[in-house]
């Protein structure tokens, strides 16, 4: 088989790299090596930047996206018994959008079904030949049948445990890490959520974030340790830790009731450079990981599929490769941003293990200049809503 862009990774960046190329009759192939079930099951974030909107309205796929988002102008911090408000709009003139990104990835999915874009499902064994070369292809199997794949661009849209990074010398390629020491206990719940923006927290007993998907679907987090598991956690013993952790006020209208789905992730924050190899391009978590604290996750990758697909539409239409020869510097440069955003915020908000009493008092102080100084809000809300592409 052959076609223009191959990608690799049928989550929300490598569909919605496939459809915004789909709009100007660029040909793709997505290779998913899970089912779409099992990609749509997983429970993501919920914050969406403005780019991101604007990108699935350039992709066709954003009606849903406005008729059920919810526009937030603004969040709420707590910290012990004191809470302030960020105010998004008055800093920046735009608002956030709430909308589960497995919506996202729902909507996008419905796009390229929609338009008959190729996607294999079940997909095994992915090996990139040649990226460095004019003529790269991909071998790969389905139920144990070889196939081959010719390309003229490779896009490594497969996330942090996916094959693209691989494929980049270790020569060449750089890692830049850090492991938090401790993690995110998340729940689903089908009740009403406790205030109308999110509340962010951070408590003598460690972080909390109050969320949501819609008017009757609430998401929840509260910092555990690493060695926690989500059976260790009874769902009232979550209710009563949440409680604990949230201004008395919001905890006395919370409203709990059983989770729908209880998880833990960890948090990470990683980098790769570069992101390109030859013409292998690596998009989104497959470049690059933050700790969900500023939901720059998909918001991130959007910004790489905005260089890379604007790249990729020069090259077909312009025969320039200049967006394509760009398209490594001018992702990391907003990709380090959204780094440092959340690597701030996550300092911000949780509690350390090693922390000294002076940490501490640093993060009270820094609450205290956040929750008196414009520009000190301004910025925050700045980096929040997401820093132009
Ligand atoms: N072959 C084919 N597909 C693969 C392979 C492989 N070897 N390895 C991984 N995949 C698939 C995964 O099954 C997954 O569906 O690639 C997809 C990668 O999707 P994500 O991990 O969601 O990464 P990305 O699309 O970059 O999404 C970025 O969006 O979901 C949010 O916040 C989340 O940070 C994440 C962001
Ligand atoms: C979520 O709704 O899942 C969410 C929102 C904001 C974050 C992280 C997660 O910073």
């Amino acid at each position: 088989m052959k076609t223009q862009v191959a990608i690799i990774g049928g989550g929300p960046s490598g569909l919605l790299l496939a459809q915004l190329l789909h709009s100007r009759g660029i040909d793709s192939v997505v290779l998913e090596r899970k089912t779409k079930d099992y990609v749509l099951g997983r429970i993501r974030a919920g914050v969406l930047e403005q780019g991101l909107v604007r990108l699935m309205e350039e992709a066709g796929c954003a009606e849903r996206l406005h008729a059920e988002g919810i526009a937030h102008d603004g969040t709420l911090v707590s910290y012990g018994d004191e809470m302030f408000r960020v105010n998004f709009t008055e800093h920046t003139g735009t608002p956030v959008i709430v909308y589960g990104q497995t919506e996202v990835t729902r909507d996008l999915y419905e796009a390229r079904e929609k338009a008959g874009g190729k996607i294999e499902f079940n997909v095994e064994s992915v090996v990139i030949h040649d990226a460095d070369s004019d003529a790269p292809h991909l071998t790969y199997a389905v139920d144990g049948e070889a196939r081959r794949l010719d390309c003229d661009f490779v896009a490594g849209c497969d996330g942090f445990h996916g094959v693209s990074r691989q494929a980049i010398p270790l020569d060449v390629r750089r890692e830049y890490e850090k492991v938090y020491p401790f993690g995110w206990l998340g729940i689903l719940s089908e009740t009403p959520p406790v205030n109308h923006e999110l509340i962010y927290a951070n408590s003598p007993r460690g972080f909390a974030l109050c969320s949501m998907r819609n008017e009757n679907l609430s998401r929840y987090y509260i910092q555990c340790s690493l060695s926690d598991k989500p059976e260790d956690w009874t769902d009232e013993a979550f209710w009563q830790e949440l409680k604990r952790r949230i201004p008395p006020d919001q905890a006395d209208k919370l409203v709990t009731g059983p989770s729908i789905e209880k998880s833990i992730a960890p948090l990470r924050s990683f980098v790769t450079e570069p992101m390109r190899w030859g013409r292998l391009f690596l998009c989104g978590d497959a470049a690059h990981i933050v700790p969900p604290t500023g939901a720059k996750g998909l918001n991130t990758a959007a910004s790489d599929v905005h260089y890379l697909y604007n790249g990729l539409r020069e090259h077909y239409e312009n025969a320039s490769s200049e967006g394509l020869d760009a398209y490594s510097e001018k992702a990391l440069a907003r990709v380090w941003k959204a780094e440092r955003f959340s690597w701030w915020f996550s300092s911000l908000m949780h509690r350390y293990p090693d922390q000294s009493e002076f940490d501490l008092k640093m993060q009270v102080a820094e609450l205290e200049f956040l929750r008196a100084n414009k520009a000190a809000q301004q910025a925050m809300a700045e980096n929040y809503v997401g820093l132009p592409y």
